[in-house]
């Protein structure tokens, strides 16, 4: 067996999917534009959204706050399936069985989507048709997997119950989906957000917006100052960056989760696997010019509340060595997913009284079918004014206004990472080696700090930009992290990720905070 270092860890987390392809580059936007449709956010939501209402001759144009098709929709596990976990029964019992069947059919429309344009344009993108599983360890899920599949099968999902699978372990029973598929995300849309641009479409890349000004038309103000006019607006910004109505910073938070890609010595035996658990550990294989790689993933917690996120790599790798004979570990990554209240993405009119701003949002980490139905039921509603789909989407449906039990649970977290952020007992004497981040106290203040490979240090206000949170070290990524809305930023301050729009306020009294670290240690 490897030594650790040679299994990757001591390399960079770096995604497969964006190592393995080459980035398009598409121009800032440098002037004032005018289009039909303006569609925040340059993820698969915003390329395939785009790309479908360019085809009806919609106008429209797709603005990015860094590069197209990097956040996300470039450290998924992409796997293209209807079965979001148990999620068919639930939607039964807790709203009814028509949201359970469009829930089916948006999905499996998806799938067959995805695979109609990778035929039609054809996109080489390791397209393959796979099963997908869920299986438990445990007895309790035995009964409730037995309903799910009973439920999937009634609305039309080609669904079995299992005693065994195909991977090399016992468990107490599965359910499986047919003609599923998985593919690499990046080779599948890279080209289809060329193939919009050659058809008309305008792509603008490291434009983040930082207002959205006047409504109808709405006009959103790029960090260039520039602005951008539009009838009707689209934002699929992952978390939604508008703040003005719809209270979503109220009912969306985000998770976390990660993936390890591993060459082992076994041949994967095939399908798509996720325990019904809550580690929610999964499996699936990927073609690559270094040979067969297992990506195995899992281990989610609330963004800005893990403790030591490097900790997270290595629970993946000992699944892993448990699972398979493990050689080597090439590639590893973590992503970022908006949660629902009720469990359901938020797609459709932004709130029911802003008849021309819609939202993609909350795919609950079932992006890559959830977004491509999102795209069907947003192209639908701004040519037809409706979709077959859009009550289960629908953002102001009953369940996600009024889902209080979790409302309250969600939120009493949220506002217990606001005050404990505040008030909790900061060091003041710590020893920050290079690498590292730490929070201390220095001036009587709050501050992150953290120390380069070259020894310098940089230092950061840790109050969130967006409302006020107090942010956390991700030593597995190294940003500081905002346990509310997921916010997330470099360790010199810069946006990685929103809702915030600023940059965080640099400490600046560097010589202090320098001579407080060095003098104790
Ligand atoms: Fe909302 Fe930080 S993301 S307060």
């Amino acid at each position: 067996m490897l030594a650790e270092e040679q299994k990757g860890f001591n390399r960079p987390p770096q995604s497969y999917w964006i190592a393995s392809t080459i980035q398009n580059v598409y121009p800032v936007l440098t002037e004032d534009l005018k289009v039909e449709v303006a569609i925040i956010g340059g993820g698969i939501s915003g390329i395939s959204c785009a790309y479908l209402l360019n085809t009806e001759g919609v106008k429209t144009a797709v603005i990015e706050a860094d590069h197209i098709l990097t956040g996300t929709t470039g450290h998924t596990t992409a796997k293209i399936t209807s079965q979001h976990g148990l999620i068919y029964k639930k939607i039964k019992k807790q709203m009814s069985e028509e949201f359970a069947r469009q829930y089916a059919e948006a999905n499996e429309s998806a799938i067959r989507l995805i695979k109609q344009i990778a035929k039609d344009k054809q996109i080489e993108c390791d397209l393959s048709s796979q099963s997908a599983y869920i299986y438990t360890l445990q007895d309790k899920y035995v009964d409730k997997i037995n309903e799910e599949t009973k439920v999937a099968s009634s609305l039309g999902i080609k669904a079995a119950f299992l005693e065994e699978i195909p991977l090399p372990f016992p468990i107490k029973a599965a359910v499986r989906f047919d003609h599923q598929a998985q593919f690499h995300p990046r080779k599948f849309l890279l080209p289809l957000a060329n193939e919009y641009m050659n058809s008309g479409g305008k792509i603008f890349e490291q434009s983040r917006v930082v207002d959205i000004e006047k409504e109808g038309p709405y006009v959103i103000i790029t960090n260039s100052g520039n602005k951008v006019t539009a009838e009707k607006l689209i934002i699929a910004s992952h978390y939604p960056l508008y703040n003005k109505t719809g209270l979503y910073f109220t009912r969306i938070y985000a998770q976390r989760s990660y993936v390890a890609a591993v060459k082992a010595k076994e041949n994967y035996p095939g399908g798509m696997y996720i325990a019904a658990e809550e580690s929610g550990h999964s499996f699936r294989s990927q073609v690559s010019d270094e040979g067969e790689l297992i990506l195995v993933g899992g281990e989610q917690h609330k963004t800005g509340q893990g403790e030591d996120t490097r900790e997270n790599y290595k629970a993946l790798k000992t699944i892993s060595e448990k699972t398979f004979t493990v050689e080597d570990i090439p590639y590893r990554w973590s992503t970022q997913d908006c949660m629902t209240l009720d469990g359901l993405p938020y797609v459709g009119h932004f709130t029911s009284e802003t008849p021309h701003l819609y939202v993609a949002t909350g795919y609950c980490k079932w992006g890559m079918t959830n977004s491509i139905a999102a795209a069907m039921i947003l192209k639908d509603l701004i040519i037809n004014g409706k979709s077959p789909w859009q009550d289960v989407y629908n953002p102001s449906r009953q369940t996600a206004l009024s889902s209080a039990k979790n409302f309250i649970v969600e939120n009493l977290n949220v506002t217990d990472e606001l005050i404990a952020g505040k008030i909790s007992r900061l060091p003041e004497q710590v020893e920050v080696k290079p690498g590292e981040g730490k929070i201390i106290k220095a001036n009587g203040q709050r501050t992150g700090v953290y120390r380069d490979e070259q020894g310098t240090l940089h230092t950061v206000d840790t109050t969130c930009t967006h409302m006020g949170c107090e942010l956390n070290w991700n030593s597995a990524e190294e940003s500081w992290d905002c346990p509310c809305h997921g916010s997330r930023f470099s360790h010199v301050g810069e946006v990685i990720e929103g809702p915030a729009l600023k940059p965080l306020n640099l400490q600046k009294d560097l010589n202090t905070i320098e001579k407080v670290i060095k003098d104790q240690f």
